[in-house]
């Protein structure tokens, strides 16, 4: 049998251009590629064909396929894609995406405070929120009945405290019984520090919350002085705020350290000019009220503790002015940080 190569890859051609869908394309395919299809045809002619027409047939086949291929790569990135309104789809084109969310500002500033501290050796421990009376109070040396109790003023639950019949839990009032779980479960000495939200029944304005966060700092070991307590938050606030803080130690009153201070840090610096000085944090040397509480030997250990507002540490650094903007989720105050 005489084969015109000519004639099928023109007639081949022809027919690719025509293929208009993935089913078209398939026919097309079978006819030349497959089993029972041209180039098959043609290598079968080779059994009763003259010797001295072979080594054309063969060929002819062998271009056949490669050609019949070629039309089917060229033709099969667009035929396959889908229509769009009869338009075809550039999938070439990048993507529009969709916006990125990322960390919240309290996030970003509770994270930073942590990486400080933990850069000086400190380890991160989280606490239960719900509490009992004993470790946000007792344990810290807050007597039940004793008004030093309604400066934590606090939200109760509805539920019994399972290790003290007739008390109930609560939410913590700060993050200060984070120190007694942890100094009941471990012995000094220890550097941690218990980052987490607090609950005070309190109305909301532009400065309070019914929930905030606080990071709290408590290291134990058999030597703390108030001196090492005042190098780290000096430090801490270098780290944080900048090397130009200009910061004081003011004393003050806790019952579970003794002596106590608050930091205040100058407002002038951080180019806030509404008032001289800021509190930004309570702290002192841990009360051995509080050593007695956990059960530790009498006299055995030294430490000290401090609590910082993670909100009061972003409006400053930040300059925000409105506690409420933190929690109103309002896209453009938070795409600022
Ligand atoms: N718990 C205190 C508060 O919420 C803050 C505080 C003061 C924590 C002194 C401490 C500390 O660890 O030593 O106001």
């Amino acid at each position: 049998m005489q084969w015109n190569f000519q004639e099928i890859h023109t007639q081949a051609q022809a027919e690719a251009q025509a293929i208009d869908s993935p089913q078209a394309m398939e026919v097309f395919r079978l006819k030349y590629l497959g089993k029972k299809g041209v180039v098959a045809a043609v290598f079968a002619s080779l059994g009763g064909a003259l010797p001295t027409d072979k080594a054309a047939i063969g060929k002819g086949a062998n271009d056949l396929r490669s050609f019949v291929e070629q039309l089917i790569s060229e033709k099969s990135s667009n035929v396959s894609v889908p229509k769009i309104f009869g338009e075809q789809v550039d999938t070439s084109l990048p993507g529009t995406g969709e916006p990125l969310g990322h960390t919240h500002i309290l996030t970003q500033t509770m994270q930073e405070i942590i990486a400080v501290f933990e850069g000086m050796g400190f380890v991160t421990i989280e606490t239960p929120e719900v509490e009992t009376e004993f470790h946000n109070f007792t344990g810290l040396n807050i007597p039940i009945d004793h008004p030093s109790r309604d400066a934590f003023d606090t939200f109760y639950l509805d539920a019994e405290d399972p290790s003290s019949k007739g008390r109930r839990l609560l939410l913590r009032s700060h993050t200060s019984p984070g120190q007694v779980r942890i100094m009941k479960q471990h012995k000094p000495p220890m550097a941690v520090i218990v980052p987490g939200r607090v609950y005070r029944p309190d109305a909301v304005d532009a400065s309070h919350s019914f929930m905030f966060h606080q990071v709290e700092g408590l290291l134990v070991d058999d030597k703390a002085q108030f001196s090492e307590l005042k190098g780290l938050l000096t430090e801490f606030c270098r780290r944080f705020f900048g090397p130009k803080v200009i910061m004081r130690f003011r004393p003050h009153f806790f019952p579970f350290t003794e002596p106590s201070a608050e930091v205040d840090i100058n407002a002038e610096i951080l180019g806030i000019q509404r008032k001289k000085w800021l509190e930004i944090l309570g702290c002192g040397m841990v009360n051995p009220k509080v050593f007695e509480q956990v059960g530790y030997p009498k006299g055995k250990y030294k430490g000290f503790a401090f609590g910082m507002g993670v909100e009061r540490m972003a409006m400053l650094k930040y300059g925000i002015n409105d506690i409420r903007l933190f929690y109103e989720n309002d896209v453009r105050f938070l795409k600022q940080f």
